[in-house]
């Protein structure tokens, strides 16, 4: 049995729409259930964010889980495959009519991405205040509290909708397919076997 933690949402229904392209059956969630078992694997609906946990506590065997969360929180798990789900960007967002001032002393930037911004901005060798904040991030720098923040884009919309603009890319990301370090030794066979055939599926819906 090999346990699989799934992300709330559009990435899980994607992860099990390719089970069941696979396996040939429908594998969804009941209504509100957190557990599905199917076929020898077991599912589990977790929050976005959790899904590293899980998969680096060995709590579950495999993940699905998007780069940025990956990179922000470092732990320590094997990234196996890049699933070209739920493709989007780290960027850099302003007011419309601002230009970020690299020479200012310390740029303020709202973000649920702490650590990714502090990488880059040390890259940059700029000094940075980040503020923490856990949603509509796109609010901080129209009110003030903030010159830029640091947010995930994938059509755009709601960053033009609030008088936004990307000032630069950070990083690309989409879902990976991740394992427990433990797990990939311990049940090798049996990973590899799902990977392939998720890989068959993620290269044939490239072309
Ligand atoms: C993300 C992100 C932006 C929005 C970008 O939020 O924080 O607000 O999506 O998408 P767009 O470029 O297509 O407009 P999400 O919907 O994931 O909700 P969250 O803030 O609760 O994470």
């Amino acid at each position: 049995m090999l346990t699989v933690a799934l992300p709330k949402g559009r990435i899980a229904d994607e992860t099990l729409e390719i089970f069941s392209k696979i396996f040939n059956t429908n594998f969804a969630f009941d209504n509100r259930k957190l557990i599905l078992e199917e076929y020898g694997f077991r599912f589990l609906n977790v929050r976005n964010q959790d899904v590293p946990t899980y998969v680096a506590h060995g709590a579950a065997d495999l993940g699905v889980v998007g780069l940025d969360v990956i990179t922000e929180q470092g732990l320590d798990i094997i990234d196996l495959l890049d699933m070209q789900l739920g493709k989007c960007r780290v960027s850099i967002g302003i007011k419309n009519e601002d230009d970020i001032n690299w020479s200012r002393p310390n740029i303020k930037v709202a973000t649920k991405m702490v650590n990714i911004t502090k990488d880059y901005f040390a890259k940059k060798a700029v000094g940075v205040d980040v503020i923490k904040l856990y949603g509509s991030i796109e609010l901080a720098p129209l009110v003030g509290l903030v010159d830029a923040i640091v947010d995930i884009v994938d059509t755009g919309a709601t960053m033009k909708e609030n008088g936004l603009k990307v000032a630069e890319d950070i990083m690309y990301s989409s879902a990976h397919l991740i394992a427990n370090n433990n797990s990939f030794y311990a049940k090798k066979s049996e990973i590899l076997s799902i990977y392939e055939k998720i890989k068959f599926v993620v290269d044939k819906s490239k072309i």
